[in-house]
């Protein structure tokens, strides 16, 4: 069965994914964060996570330089932020409240989720690769709701079946 680009797209787009912003340092100690709905957990033991980068994006080369990674699960009142990670613009980070974790990551405030990852692996993915990050630090907010993505969208989590 043949199928062109637009319906590939369209069809990726109907999975439904959580929505985060992946965060390093470049070596001038810049901050550098994209929007990223490609994360998934991978292992367990260790904890192992990954994400998919855009050889594209402007940031591809200081993650590629960086040896450490944070990834910051949004909830549902932090869309601007997604908004403002997947822009190219020249400061993506001005007025955007952050902490500088010990090991030196910029980590968003008042997310879900923070994740604190040291890089494993990079494996080639086409036109991305395939960051593995192993997680040593973790800040989790159990009372937030998660910000939601379906064909090219934001949402809020639905009725529990
Ligand atoms: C909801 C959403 C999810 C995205 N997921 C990814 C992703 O998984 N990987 C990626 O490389 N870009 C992803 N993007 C696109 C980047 O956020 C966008 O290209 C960004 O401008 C890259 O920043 P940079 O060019 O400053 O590095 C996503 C965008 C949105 C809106």
């Amino acid at each position: 069965m043949s199928f062109d680009s637009l319906a590939f797209r369209q069809a990726m787009g109907r999975f439904t994914t959580g929505v985060t912003v992946v965060t390093t340092r470049n070596p001038k100690g810049g901050n550098i964060g994209v929007t990223v709905n490609s994360f998934a957990s991978v292992s367990l033991d260790p904890p192992l996570v990954l994400f998919c980068l855009d050889k594209a994006a402007l940031s591809f080369e200081a993650f590629g330089r960086s040896d450490q990674f944070a990834v910051n699960f949004l909830c549902a009142e932090q869309h601007a932020l997604s908004v403002r990670f997947s822009t190219t613009t020249a400061d993506k980070w001005e007025g955007v409240a952050y902490d500088i974790w010990p090991t030196d990551l910029p980590v968003l405030r008042d997310c879900l989720v923070n994740l604190g990852c040291q890089k494993e692996a990079v494996h080639e993915g086409g036109d991305h690769v395939i960051i593995v990050g192993r997680v040593d630090a973790l800040r989790l907010d159990g009372e937030k709701r998660p910000l939601v993505y379906y064909q090219s969208g934001y949402r809020e989590i639905g009725a529990s079946l």
